[in-house]
């Protein structure tokens, strides 16, 4: 039987680098689900596209293709891996991910990428929308604080410039947004596995979650 493990929680929980670990330890196609909403805001932007304007950028991402290859992801044959990190695309991809039809098409391309796979799937949603029946449910999480200072660290590695009060107030404002949508919507479920990661490694997260899918 084909193997999903489904990854959610806030922003700088560490969903990402425990993800791409898992990944290539265990053999599973990864994908990072908030890449897509980054790739499509990213469009947005460069087309100048309103944020409010949501039939137009529905539009754009269903004639737009998304596919990844190895940690780069592109959309429409165009390497935006490192584009869609920066502090404007942070900034607009929360509301954006709101728009429901968009959602329904992300949704249904994330479905068709995993078809054929073993996969490690992160996200907001993934465990209540995607795949509300995959075998292995996660819910990631951290502290604010812990989750400011890591997400400062990626940036600072980055090249992106930011404070932690930025960031404090970028991720803060993105939790609530992300935590109150209409549909896909974060949320803790009694079915997801929770970890609470303030205080581990990530190999100690690697381990716990690993422990759980070589097992079960
Ligand atoms: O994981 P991330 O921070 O790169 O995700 C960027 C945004 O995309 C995040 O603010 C919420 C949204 N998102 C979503 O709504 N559903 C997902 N499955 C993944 C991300």
């Amino acid at each position: 039987m084909r193997k999903i493990i489904a990854i959610d929680g806030p922003a700088g929980s560490g969903k990402g680098t425990v993800s791409k670990i898992l990944s290539k330890e265990c053999n599973l196609l990864y994908i990072d689900t908030g890449a897509m909403y980054r790739a499509i805001a990213y469009l947005t932007l460069k087309y100048n596209i309103d944020i409010k304007d949501e039939d137009s950028i529905v539009k754009l991402a269903s004639s737009s293709k998304i596919r990844f290859d190895g940690d780069s992801i592109f959309i429409n044959d165009i390497n935006v891996t490192d584009d869609i990190r920066t502090n404007e695309v942070t900034s607009i991809v929360s509301p954006i991910s709101s728009i429901v039809k968009l959602r329904e098409i992300l949704v249904s391309m994330q479905r068709e990428l995993a078809k054929d796979n073993d996969v490690i799937m992160e996200g907001r949603d993934i465990t209540t929308v995607v795949f509300p029946d995959a075998q292995y449910k996660f819910y990631l999480d951290a502290s604010l604080d812990e989750r400011v200072k890591r997400r400062y660290k990626q940036n600072m590695e980055k090249g992106i410039i930011s404070t932690l009060d930025e960031i404090k107030t970028s991720i803060s404002a993105r939790d609530y947004n992300d935590m109150n949508k209409k549909v896909g919507a974060l949320t803790r479920t009694e079915d997801q596995v929770y970890i609470d990661s303030t205080n581990l490694t990530i190999s100690e997260v690697v381990d716990k979650i690993k422990n759980i899918i070589e097992v079960k």
